[in-house]
């Protein structure tokens, strides 16, 4: 079975195939990946304008579905099922890919998947890893989600817990804008982190409880909270001379240290609902476990516990169309996907 994904949920135009495999350990390989990032065209706004990204997909969704299919050397007669997403996003993005998966379902008598961003980023960990051992927490840390799920089974996720404000992306995003480290944000800070002191500034963390204090796991730290931590960088900014720009060390010490405490918080959580529920691994995905201090501290506290940890590369790691497909094949496994679905801005997981 070969599968064509496509992903248009938010500023990157993205369609790749992939194919099982027929070997349980490693169930599917992927064949394409193709990513048209609008990063270009969003940088001078600070941030991605809604209208504009879909105009974009418009431009740009043809040349990518042509070259995810020459990638994987194959014309439109190899594909055997498609999937899109069809949620959660910006909803004029969204409609694009779900208009073009369910036109090209038409014309071709395919079936089509609409699958949950989120589901794409959790099934991420599946397509490089295979069969991860079960039941497992996964964290799922992007721009706009940050969450942990239980997965008892193959493709049933179970929210535990997520952010009651900002997602972990968003803080960087924001962070990085304040201190003046460019678009976008993540991927700024982990570079200017590398030359500063994790230490330099001491950033305090909301402890977070579960609203259920007679639930058994209720004193666990399952829920995130990282719109302190923004408020705190603005304080700090605050308080230097009026009008002072921050040198390229001042910066470096920010990244670094918002950085660990994001890192910190992220970890610290996940380990502790893993250990609550019993998991035997854990899964890093979404744009923000592509941070190269989450993937490097994330491995060893999974070593220092005796818990396998799984986060995939990074090309996987951010929005992708491979991990859609992926998402549609577990979806097919599961029975028939109904094709009787709209793109939808707001869609919980299951
Ligand atoms: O999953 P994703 O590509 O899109 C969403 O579904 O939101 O995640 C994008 C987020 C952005 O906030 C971006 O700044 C963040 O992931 N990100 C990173 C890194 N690379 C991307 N954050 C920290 N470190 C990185 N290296
Ligand atoms: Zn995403």
């Amino acid at each position: 079975m070969r599968i064509l994904g496509i992903e248009t949920s938010c500023d990157e135009t993205a369609a790749a195939v992939v194919a099982t495999t027929g070997d349980a350990a490693k169930p599917w390989t992927m064949l394409s990946n193709v990513v048209a990032s609008q990063n270009d065209i969003h940088r001078e706004f600070g941030g991605v304008v809604p209208e504009i990204a879909s105009r974009q997909h418009v431009r740009d969704i043809c040349g990518v579905v042509e070259a995810a299919l020459a990638n994987a050397s194959l014309d439109l007669g190899g594909l055997d099922a498609i999937a899109v997403t069809r949620g959660p996003g910006l909803v004029g993005s969204l409609l694009v890919g779900v208009s073009f998966a369910k036109a090209l379902s038409a014309a071709r008598g395919l079936p089509v998947a609409g699958v949950h961003h989120l589901a794409g980023h959790i099934e991420s960990i599946f397509l490089e890893h295979g069969a991860i051992e079960l039941p497992a927490v996964v964290l799922v840390v992007s721009g706009g989600h940050t969450s942990l799920y239980f997965l008892p089974r193959p493709g049933e996720y179970e929210l535990i817990g997520r952010t009651r404000d900002d997602a972990a992306g968003e803080a960087f995003d924001k962070v990085a804008k304040l201190v003046g480290l460019g678009y976008p944000g993540g991927p700024a800070i982990d570079r200017a982190a590398k030359n500063g002191n994790d230490q330099a500034v001491k950033f305090t963390t909301p402890r977070m409880t579960h609203p259920d204090r007679n639930d058994p796991k209720a004193t666990l730290a399952a829920e995130f909270s990282f719109s302190g931590l923004k408020t705190a960088v603005v304080r700090h900014l605050e308080k230097r001379d009026e009008g002072a720009t921050l040198t390229e060390q001042e910066k470096a010490d920010f990244a670094a240290s918002f950085q660990r405490t994001v890192v910190e918080t992220l970890l610290k959580n996940t380990f502790a609902v893993a250990e609550a529920y019993g998991a035997k691994s854990i899964g890093i995905a979404g744009g923000v476990s592509a941070n190269s201090r989450l993937r490097a501290d994330a491995e060893a506290q999974g070593r220092a516990a005796g818990i396998p940890v799984y986060i995939p590369r990074l090309a996987l790691s951010t929005d992708n169309a491979a991990m859609i497909a992926a998402a549609g094949l577990r979806m097919l496994e599961r029975g028939a996907p109904s094709a009787d679905f709209h793109a939808a801005a707001d869609l919980p997981i299951s």
